[in-house]
């Protein structure tokens, strides 16, 4: 890439941003918009493979939208863009590349296609011996990872249930905590289990530490085939072979652990939905990053979504966004999003180094329609922030059950609609509260029963939940994420802020054993004696 691209704040367009948002933005209203243009629904809805995307009800006019597209221009998010599809070392503090892209582009067509399609005709060769249960006699498979290497099967596998191995479960095992394998041990027999121990460095302590622990059991249960049971998926190919794992398969250091489910790091997924599914999952992703690469800002969607983030946290001063998959099997996509967006875009400087004085990634957070509903959307429609919510929806449900799928997408609407539309105290003065107190004043009681209203919504819909319709969501989010931390001005592939922790930890675990405290702050002094039990 030529010279260095202008931070967002540089810009003449984030001038004019500012400018729009005080006259257009801060008290722009979805309801007069709708009522003002009746082309706003086509104008602002967008088709991206396999999916649609309504941005309809969101707080922004043509206007704005041109120039947060100007924005995108003057920060040169397609130079960016085409860096990182490039492999230019894009994360620069790593000095890396960023290719996940090329893990689903076709066989002779990204960078290092023979490295990557080497690996990935053996580790689907390899899922397809182990999902023959009767030859392979497999019937539970145990991913042991965390971050990146926990998160991505662990939201795909549930999602495609429909396209799951009936003979086979998988099994995710995370944290360090001994609560999450301890109960999942006492239900396993070894000769019928595969451990999956899932490491980008396998130097990670909570993935080494429940390795350990499945091996021991593994022996001691009276397993003796340590090479059949337990497979590797990582980039320190030595470190696997030096805990005694023969079966390996390697990814690279271009792929980013938040970013690495299309990698070997897949292979649960590939395990539970088989070589042709995973294919099409690649497949779907691989579309997604052709229309990223490709298509005109103005009709490129994750550059959209982006940068409607970005209007939302630098503008309106969002610190949050709430995901709402109305789709049971996407029950773990928040979750997922979190590591991709947060770890990505949670930084506090700029390429540089230097402060930013502005927000980066908002807290993303979110649990699948309709649960959400009975616990938090009251905050979202009558909560003191103003908090963009996204649902999904997907139109042909893989169950047979029509009544109760026309109910999930009927209150998946009617939620988008009650943001938007609200209710007036007028309205809800002239209602009747069966449930309301019998003395209470009707103004006090319509004042309470006030919805603000104008709270805006994306709605993206999928015709079905496919391998392919699920790879390219993912890789729309991941998309969205490069544009909102390019205009941000950061590295969006490092993640220093999760060092610091690791490494107190590691100073904290000897004096678990000593009792030391010398040296501590008073607070963590004091909380280790009690917890050692070395003291009140
Ligand atoms: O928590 C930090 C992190 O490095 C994540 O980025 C990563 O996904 C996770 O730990 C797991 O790392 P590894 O795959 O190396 O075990």
């Amino acid at each position: 890439m030529e010279a260095a691209a202008p931070r967002c704040d540089r810009t003449l367009a984030w001038t004019a941003l500012r400018g729009h948002w005080q006259a257009h933005g801060r008290d722009f209203d979805l309801r007069e918009a709708f009522a003002r243009d009746p082309g706003r629904f086509e104008a602002f809805s967008f088709a991206a493979p396999e999916l649609f995307a309504d941005l309809s009800k969101n707080l922004i006019d043509q206007a704005g939208l041109r120039l947060l597209l100007e924005l995108a221009r003057e920060c040169r998010l397609e130079a960016r863009r085409d860096a990182m599809l490039a492999g230019e070392p894009v994360n620069a503090t790593e000095g890396r590349a960023v290719l996940h892209t090329a893990l689903r582009a076709p066989r002779g067509q990204g960078p290092f296609s023979e490295d990557v399609h080497r690996v990935l005709d053996a580790m689907l060769a390899y899922a397809e011996q182990v999902r023959d249960t009767a030859a392979s006699g497999i019937r539970h498979v145990v991913n042991i990872g965390i971050g990146g290497s926990d998160l991505g099967p662990q939201m795909v596998v549930p999602a495609l249930d429909a396209f799951v191995h009936p003979g086979i479960t998988l099994h995710f095992v995370s944290n360090v905590d001994g609560h999450d394998i301890a109960p999942l041990l006492r239900r396993l027999k070894p000769e019928e289990t595969l451990f999956i121990v899932a490491s980008k460095t396998f130097t990670t302590q909570e993935t080494m530490a429940n390795a350990q622990v499945a091996r021991e059991w593994f022996l001691a249960q009276g397993g003796s085939d340590i090479a059949k049971h337990f497979v590797a998926t990582t980039t320190n190919v030595e470190a696997a072979a030096a805990f005694g794992i023969d079966t390996t398969f390697g990814f690279w250091d271009w792929v980013g652990g938040r970013y690495s489910l299309w990698s070997a790091i897949g292979l649960p997924i590939a395990i539970a939905i088989g070589s042709e599914h995973f294919r099409a999952l690649l497949a779907g992703a691989h579309a997604m990053d052709r229309h990223f690469a490709t298509e005109p800002l103005e009709r490129n969607l994750p550059v959209l979504l982006g940068l409607l983030d970005v209007w939302y946290r630098n503008f309106f001063g969002c610190a949050s966004r709430s995901v709402a998959p109305y789709h049971q099997g996407l029950k773990r996509l928040p979750a997922y999003l979190q590591q991709l967006e947060m770890e990505s875009n949670g930084k506090r400087v700029d390429l540089d180094g230097e402060p930013l004085p502005y927000g980066t990634s908002p807290v993303v957070w979110g649990e699948p329609g309709t649960n959400g509903q009975h616990a938090y959307f009251q905050m979202l429609h009558q909560g003191s922030d103003l908090i963009p919510v996204e649902f999904i929806a997907v139109r042909r449900p893989t169950h047979r059950h029509p009544d109760l799928h026309v109910k999930l997408l009927a209150n998946c609407l009617a939620q988008s609609q009650a943001l938007m539309l609200g209710k007036s105290t007028q309205e809800a003065l002239h209602e009747k509260a069966p449930t309301a107190a019998q003395d209470i004043d009707p103004l006090t009681l319509a004042r309470h029963r006030t919805f603000p209203g104008n709270r805006p919504s994306t709605t993206l819909l999928l015709e079905q939940l496919t391998p392919a319709s699920l790879g390219a969501l993912v890789a729309l989010y991941e998309h969205r994420v490069f544009t909102s931390g390019a205009l941000w001005g950061i590295n969006s592939f490092d993640q220093w802020g999760v060092e610091l922790g690791k490494a107190l930890c590691n100073a904290l675990l000897p004096r678990f054993a000593s009792g030391d405290t010398a040296g501590l702050d008073p607070s963590t002094a004091a909380l280790l004696r009690r917890l050692t039990g070395t003291g009140s």
